[in-house]
């Protein structure tokens, strides 16, 4: 019988293959945690709040194109709205050995356990856009993004000017964003605050709208049946905002003038509301964090001093302002 034995080109070729294998097992390996992929770029496991916002979407664009353009592997998780998916998300990371890991956390406490065990793993973590409240802050290298307090004390003191001259009593209905989350706590802290000293000035119901555009439309209803005389919403985002604009409409109301509506973040659809005299005035809270955040993950990895807070500069907007800014706005 004649026996087949592999030419010399089948040999070559096996051996190519094993030889890649063999490289590939070792690349997917633990190496000792560096977390780099085999093409030596940097590693970042950023786990998103979810999608719940003009303002997410448009941050999330923002550190997907900001990770692109400065060569990082971005694993992007969306934890949709729950702060178990970012624990879980963030575990991943660390099994991955990710070279570094950043998240906007949902809400501001639990954090403690899952950030110990990143800094076991020495992995750095980077807060960004919202933050936490441990009291260890080694937990985190830095923490870029707004001041909702600011915001929130920017949209009250634009309403103690506005009314300044009323007579009566100006009744306030407020939505805030999610629940336990660092911009409903803050903002609803720095409104309360700026109105404090303005007796006429109260806030009549408070509810969490939870950020979204169908929350603001259901509390707005809610509101509306409740309080036969409503004069003022304060809402924490555009887009409850926005979804309120539907129960005021339906209500047989005219936003913007029967009821004056101040919001946070000017997203375009918000600062066309605003154009539109629809609403009154908008807080800015910037979502376009990625350029910055993907400097501070180059930094963090290269071992290099970070500083603990990174603020987010912004403004704020009138009617007259929003139709200026409006044909420029990028989000
Ligand atoms: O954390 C930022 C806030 O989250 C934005 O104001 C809101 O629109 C988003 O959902």
């Amino acid at each position: 019988m004649r026996t087949h034995l592999p030419s010399r080109k089948v040999i070559a070729v096996l051996t190519a293959a094993l030889l890649a294998t063999g490289m590939a097992a070792c690349g997917n390996s633990d190496t000792g945690g560096s977390g780099s992929g085999d093409d030596g770029k940097i590693t970042l496991g950023f786990s998103q709040v979810g999608a719940e916002s003009g303002w997410r979407t448009a941050n999330t664009t923002s550190i997907k194109e900001a990770a692109t353009e400065a060569g990082i592997d971005l694993k992007f998780d969306d934890a949709q709205q729950k702060q178990e998916n970012q624990i879980k998300a963030i575990r991943n990371f660390i099994q991955q050995k990710v070279d570094v890991i950043a998240f906007s956390p949902v809400v501001e406490s639990g954090w403690d356990t899952v950030l110990k065990e990143a800094k076991d793993a020495k992995i750095p973590v980077i807060l960004t856009d919202r933050s936490v409240d441990s009291a260890d802050k080694s937990l985190y290298k830095s923490f870029l993004g707004s001041d909702f307090v600011k915001e929130g004390r920017l949209a009250g003191e634009w309403l103690v000017e506005q009314k300044k001259a009323a007579a009566g009593p100006v009744n306030i209905v407020e939505l805030q964003g999610t629940t336990g989350s660092a911009p409903a706590n803050d903002r609803k802290k720095g409104f309360a605050e700026a109105i404090a000293a303005n007796s006429n000035l109260k806030i009549i119901a408070s509810q969490s709208g939870d950020f979204t555009r169908a929350g603001g439309k259901q509390v707005m209803e809610q509101f509306l049946k409740a309080n036969p005389k409503i004069d003022v919403l304060f809402a924490h985002n555009d887009d409850m905002g926005l979804g309120a604009l539907e129960a005021i409409t339906a209500a047989g109301k005219v936003p913007g003038k029967d009821i004056t509506i101040i919001t946070v973040d000017a997203v375009k659809d918000g600062m066309q509301a605003l154009a539109d005299g629809k609403f009154n005035f908008i807080a800015e809270c910037s979502p376009l964090l990625g350029p910055q955040l993907m400097d501070l993950v180059k930094k963090v990895h290269n071992g290099e001093e970070v500083p603990a807070r990174i603020e987010t500069q912004e403004t704020t907007f009138t009617q007259e302002q929003a139709k200026e800014a409006l044909p420029n706005r990028k989000y």
